[in-house]
């Protein structure tokens, strides 16, 4: 696992953008797992910027969704599907015909899950996922004591995921779904690059107990140590816990230029 621990959320998300502009640079129909959240803004942003001057062509990219909430109607505002549009899909000027996504709308929700599994494995993967985190150290919607190879699947939210993203529905707890359907570790783990970024002091235990904790389905982003490929993104805030910190800091800077992330 790489740890860059940069000045604040804009320089993360240039680093990240750039990552991800090189890798549709040697691969055009690059598969992109994205993640909601506010921390991921920048990235998008960034990446649109480098659109929109020319430095890279997304027309072939392919975008991945994470998670999704179960049971809000189609084209509510703060599903993800309709989230990941309007920031991501719309901004690149992709066609909607370029994203995958879970269907949070399903009847048979265990089918869907299923059905979300196979696309990712027929579209051949995805190349880079990048992450969010909670505070409670969840990736995707995968909470504490998700089986770290599990597969695409419902799961409940906890009390304090669903107050925490009560901000996205007016700040009413009781407009936030309690089911979720997410990939599961063991897919997200799949991914060929794991990019998680995490800002603001809010994260610091969690990226403390994700980078130099034990691996543990309590931490359910712990399991980025299991991954070949795993990069975290942290700013100056999130990076406070982190006991190895002047180590990470260390190693970034005398890292080969030609390595990228
Ligand atoms: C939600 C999403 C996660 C995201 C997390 C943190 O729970 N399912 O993918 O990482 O929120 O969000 P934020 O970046 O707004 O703190």
């Amino acid at each position: 696992m790489e740890v860059v621990i940069v000045q604040d959320a804009k320089a993360g998300g240039e680093l990240i953008a750039e990552a991800i502009a090189d890798l549709l640079r040697r691969k055009p129909d690059a598969l992109l797992g994205v993640a909601t959240g506010s921390t991921p803004l920048p990235v998008y942003d960034a990446l649109t910027a480098k659109v929109r001057a020319g430095a890279v062509d997304v027309s072939r990219a392919r975008i991945a969704q994470l998670d999704e909430y179960v049971g809000l109607p189609a084209g509510h505002p703060e599903s993800y599907r309709s989230t990941v549009l309007r920031q991501v899909v719309e901004p690149l000027g992709l066609s909607p015909d370029a994203f995958l996504g879970p269907d949070g709308t399903a009847e048979d929700v265990q089918a869907a899950c299923e059905a979300y599994d196979r696309a990712l494995a027929e579209a051949g993967g995805v190349d880079l996922q990048i992450l969010g985190i909670g505070t409670d150290g969840h990736i995707g919607f995968n909470e504490p004591c998700s089986s770290l190879a599990s597969r695409t699947r419902i799961k409940t939210l906890t009390e304090q995921t669903r107050i925490d993203n009560a901000r996205f529905f007016d700040g009413d707890i009781d407009q936030v779904p309690h089911h979720v359907i997410t990939q599961g570790i063991g897919t997200i783990l799949e991914a060929r690059h794991l990019v998680l970024l995490a800002t603001g002091e809010g994260k610091a235990d969690a990226v403390a107990a994700t980078v130099e904790g034990p691996v543990a389905a309590l931490v359910p982003a712990s399991a980025l140590q299991l991954h070949p490929h795993a990069t975290v993104v942290v700013d100056e805030a999130a990076a406070s816990k982190l006991k190895l910190a002047d180590y990470f800091r260390h190693t970034y800077a005398n890292k080969p230029s030609w390595q990228g992330l």
